[in-house]
């Protein structure tokens, strides 16, 4: 196989352009072909502004970038790709065109060159069967900004010579890529997995279990990826999201990946996302990233008085609790001993009571605790802390009729809201670790919870230095029902044998972005810890299709046998 020096790129638009951006920085010798003059030129200004960038930031300086741009011929002549070792295409998505394309390169480019195409969806399959030399056929799926994110996947068929393939991830490596080489599945791995994600996502939002901005603030705050699923879908655009789902949807014919009906709609209406000025948020002008209020936009409210704060319990997190809502300027009243009826009644006049013994049991306590169990016992006697009923019983008692009722435990706001003879002012809570973006508390409410109530818990959150994020309360409310299910996925594609650990989490640390892989946050969570919520989605009221919530065999494997997934 013949070194590859001189490369072509076929289309010079969003990704096309950045393609011819990457292999020019990598010293390599680039002809970029478009279709007329005026794109020729308009992918020569996107090379341009792209460049005058890094020289703007300092990462290049304007030798660097006249030396880059001098690598580049743009022509409007496929027959200027004639001496080219590699020829990338970056055409639309629609199969005709690309077969139209390499129809015309079989005629242009020597028998050694490689051919490879950019599409996300499209299988490399079709497109290579009815050229000439299927062989020297293969997928070289870049992600946009290329010059930006590290992935590429490199496609292999039936068909591929593994000589082709080995050029290409060379290349890929001398360019400071990560290639990561799989087989034609639709998706391949990074939108595979991102479209299992999206999907749940948007069914979230059609069913009105949480609103566009809480959802993005979960998954970019709370599970720490790097946007929330709208802005990141408005990103893409809409109809290419729909469009995928609809390709891995036809391939799966998953529940999972069921094309949602709103975003179909959505796309029929014109709303594209940032590319037409409106998708889920609304953008200054068409292209723009700028969101502008619209009129699902929260209205801006002043924050209420900071009020009493009653905490019921001891251990960490209610110390914590009793310290940020000190600094938050509430007055705080803690009860230690939840079962101490006395210290209870001291709650009678807080606006806002938040349970938050540590309950944490863990199995081997459980299993001597009922070793231990005489005949006439009750093993909630036995377990730490007061059990919920109870103490929402007697709280609803002694509290005031509008007293915010809370819990940090998993329990359901609608069964707190029944025993304490308050449902319209008891909410679940759950205080989610840091992430590099900050710290969010989901806030459960159920169809009786009050607004000012939840509100009113909004502002408390705020206030402790968390982002609040509001939804319904379903199993695993917002974080873990995406996070959790998105990882699962992962775990299975492993299992499948479509992709290695290390394939898997470069795709998604270096094509989306995301802090860490999907199994390098497995390890960190506890595979036991990422099974049990799977198990708490697949038994609760998550609203979920039970094929993504189902746990990967696999991931039961690792729990049982104590073992990391990278060593
Ligand atoms: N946009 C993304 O985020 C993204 C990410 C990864 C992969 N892709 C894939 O990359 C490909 C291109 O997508 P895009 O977003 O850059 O599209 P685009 O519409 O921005 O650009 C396509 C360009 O191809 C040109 N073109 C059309 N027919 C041509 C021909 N016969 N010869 C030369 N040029 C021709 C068009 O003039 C246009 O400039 C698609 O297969 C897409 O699925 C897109």
């Amino acid at each position: 196989m013949r070194e590859i020096s001189t490369v072509g790129v076929i289309g010079l638009g969003t990704m096309g352009a950045g393609i011819v951006e990457v292999f020019a920085r990598g010293g390599l010798q680039v002809v970029g072909v478009e279709t007329t003059q005026e794109y020729a030129e308009h992918g020569r200004a996107i090379l341009q502004g792209s460049t005058d960038r890094a020289v703007a930031k300092g990462r290049l300086d304007e030798a660097g970038q006249a030396e880059i741009l001098g690598r580049i011929t743009i022509s409007t002549e496929l027959g200027d790709l004639k001496d080219c070792d590699l020829v990338v295409e970056a055409v639309p998505e629609v199969l005709s065109l690309k077969h139209e394309v390499f129809g015309k390169l079989d005629d242009i480019v020597d028998a050694g060159a490689v051919l490879a195409s950019n599409t996300s969806s499209l299988s490399i399959t079709e497109i290579a069967a009815p050229t000439r030399h299927p062989e020297r056929v293969l997928g070289l799926h870049f992600f946009n900004p290329a010059p930006v994110l590290k992935l590429v996947e490199v496609i292999t068929t039936l068909r591929t010579d593994a000589a082709v393939r080995d050029a290409v991830v060379a290349v890929a490596d001398k360019l400071g890529k990560k290639p990561v080489v799989v087989g034609d599945r639709a998706g391949f791995v990074a939108n595979y997995l991102l479209f299992g994600y999206f999907t749940s996502a948007l069914r979230m939002l059609e069913h009105g279990h949480v609103s566009r901005e809480d959802l993005d603030t979960a998954m970019r705050v709370g599970a720490g990826l790097p946007m929330g699923p709208c802005t990141l879908m408005d990103l893409v655009g809409l109809d290419v999201c729909d469009h995928i789902g609809e390709v891995i949807y036809a391939h799966t014919r998953s529940q999972m990946h069921a094309p949602s009906p709103m975003l179909g709609r959505m796309v029929t209406s014109g709303l594209l996302g940032r590319k037409s000025g409106r998708g889920f948020y609304t953008y200054a002008r068409p292209g723009s990233g700028q969101v502008v209020e619209d009129d699902l936009t929260p209205v801006a409210t002043e924050p209420a008085e900071a009020g009493s704060v009653g905490v019921v319990g001891t251990g960490d997190l209610a110390s914590e609790l009793v310290d940020r809502l000190e600094e938050g300027g509430y007055a705080v009243v803690h009860v230690s001993d939840a079962e101490d009826s006395e210290e209870l009644a001291s709650l009678a006049g807080a606006d806002v009571v938040i349970e938050a013994q540590d309950l944490d049991t863990d199995v081997d306590d459980l299993e001597e605790l009922e070793l231990d169990l005489e005949a006439d016992e009750d093993l909630d006697d036995l377990l730490p802390g007061r059990d919920l009923d109870d103490l929402f019983a007697e709280l609803g008692e002694i509290t005031g009729p509008d007293t915010v009722l809370a819990t940090v435990n998993s329990a359901a706001a609608v069964a707190l809201g029944a025993v304490s003879g308050r449902p319209g002012r008891s909410l679940v809570l759950r205080v989610h670790a840091p992430t590099g973006n900050g710290q969010v508390v989901e806030i459960g409410r159920t169809s009786a919870t009050e607004d000012d109530a939840v509100q009113s818990m909004r502002e408390l959150v705020a206030r402790l230095g968390a982002e609040p994020v509001v939804c319904r309360d379903r199993a695993g409310l917002v974080v873990d029902a995406l996070l959790v299910p998105h990882l699962n996925d992962a775990v299975r594609m492993l299992d499948e044998g479509y992709a290695s650990v290390a394939d898997i989490d470069t795709a998604l640390q270096h094509g989306l972005g995301y802090p860490t892989g999907p199994f390098a946050m497995i390890d960190q969570i506890g595979a036991d810890e990422v099974l049990a919520v799977c198990e708490e989605l697949a038994s609760g009221s998550s609203g979920l299709p039970r094929d993504s919530v189902e746990a990967s065999p696999l991931l039961v494997e690792h729990v049982i046998l104590d073992r990391p997934f990278i060593s």
